[in-house]
This record gives structure tokens, C-alpha cells and sequence, in this order.
């Protein structure tokens, strides 16, 4: 194990396994349909790699960047489009996927962009929610697995651009997380 993670939540194995679980509920219910995977950047690229390549049914994916402004571990609700889709998604059967679902404000304010633009369906799915931390009430179809308040990183998620590389969900030691974000209870 990695020397700054203080635990594991999330195994690589589990990961594979739920992953492969979600991309058969995700393929038999757009058989025939028209999908397009919308990746989050940047946690999310992990996610949707192993999920494309374990869907059954064609898709066509895209990416998006978004900026929540706030601190490290925090968000405030506040988003900003820093990269948006190439593709009109008028008409296309729309599936965001997304690392984690934290307070919930920044896939709400996604759900209103995108949701706007007229696409012939839209759904979540993301791979981590914290219900416990949750501000606001969102649709999302698909979760991989529900985790306690605690800051996590590894399969594509980050504390300050590290651990993205992990092959497993886990914590960073406290005191690794504080000289990251350069502060003390960061990373909690
Ligand atoms: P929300 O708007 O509060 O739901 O924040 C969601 C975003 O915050 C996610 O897409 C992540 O980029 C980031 N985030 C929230 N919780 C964590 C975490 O535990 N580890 C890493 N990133 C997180
Ligand atoms: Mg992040």
C-alpha cells in the first residue's frame, strides 16, 4: 500500500467487480437507445474508462471540465464550465459519469446545463456518493457505492492532483493530507 493512505475503503477487486455489475444494468437499459457517455473531468476518467470498455452496447463518449469554487475538500456550490461538450447532445440518450457525489452541487447545476440543451434523456451515474453530506436532493440512477463522510482519493479521485493513479478507494493519513492542502483537518 501506497505509504501516505491511511486505509482502504474500496478494494481494486471490489472496484472491478461493481464496475462490471453497473455496465450490465447501464447496457440492458439502453439496448437499442442512442448513449452518450459524458465524462467528468478529471475524476471521473478512471470510471469511464473500465465502464465503456465493459458495456455491451456501442456508445459514444465526451468530456467535460468543471470548477467548483471553494477549498480542497469543499464545495460551495458555485460552478464554473471550464471545458465544455464537442457534441450536441440534442436528441442523444445522455449518461454523466462522475467520481463522487459530495453535496450534490455540482451534478445539480450540471443536470440544469445539460438538461437544457434538449437531450432525449438524461442520468447520473456516479461511482461514490456520501448521502451523509448531501445538500441538495438529486435523481442519480446509478451508484456504485455509498462511503461515510470521508475524504477519499485513488481510482481517479485526488487530494491537490495526487493519488489519482490508485488502483483502489482510500484515505490519506491526516498528516499527509495537512502538508498537501496546507492546513491542519484538511483531507477529512
Ligand atoms: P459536490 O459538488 O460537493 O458534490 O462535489 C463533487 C466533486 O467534489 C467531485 O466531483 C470531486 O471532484 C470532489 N470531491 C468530493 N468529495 C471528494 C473526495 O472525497 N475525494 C476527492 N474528491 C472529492
Ligand atoms: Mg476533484
Amino acid at each position: 500500500m501506497n505509504d501516505a493512505i491511511d486505509r482502504i475503503l474500496v478494494t481494486r477487486e471490489r472496484l472491478r467487480q461493481r464496475v462490471d455489475e453497473l455496465a450490465v444494468e447501464v447496457s440492458a437499459d439502453y439496448e437499442g437507445r442512442d448513449l452518450l457517455l459524458v465524462c467528468v473531468l478529471r475524476g471521473a476518467v478512471f470510471f469511464l474508462a473500465d465502464l465503456a470498455r465493459a458495456l455491451t452496447v456501442p456508445c459514444a463518449i465526451d468530456f467535460m471540465a468543471v470548477s467548483s469554487y471553494g477549498s480542497a475538500t469543499d464545495s460551495s456550490g458555485v460552478v464554473r464550465i471550464l471545458k465544455d461538450l464537442d457534441t450536441d447532445i440534442a436528441d442523444r440518450d445522455v449518461l454523466i459519469v462522475e467520481d463522487i457525489i459530495d453535496s450534490g452541487l455540482t451534478l445539480s447545476y450540471l443536470l440544469k446545463s445539460l438538461s437544457a440543451r434538449h437531450p432525449a434523456s438524461l442520468e447520473i451515474c456516479a461511482l461514490l456518493t456520501k448521502p451523509s453530506r448531501r445538500r441538495i436532493n438529486l435523481p442519480c440512477r446509478y451508484v456504485g457505492f455509498e462511503i461515510p463522510d470521508d475524504f477519499v482519493v485513488g481510482y481517479g479521485l485526488d487530494l491537490a492532483e495526487r493519488f489519482r493513479a490508485l488502483e483502489y478507494i482510500g484515505t490519506v493519513k491526516p498528516e499527509v493530507a495537512a502538508r498537501l492542502t496546507g492546513h491542519e483537518g484538511a483531507g477529512t
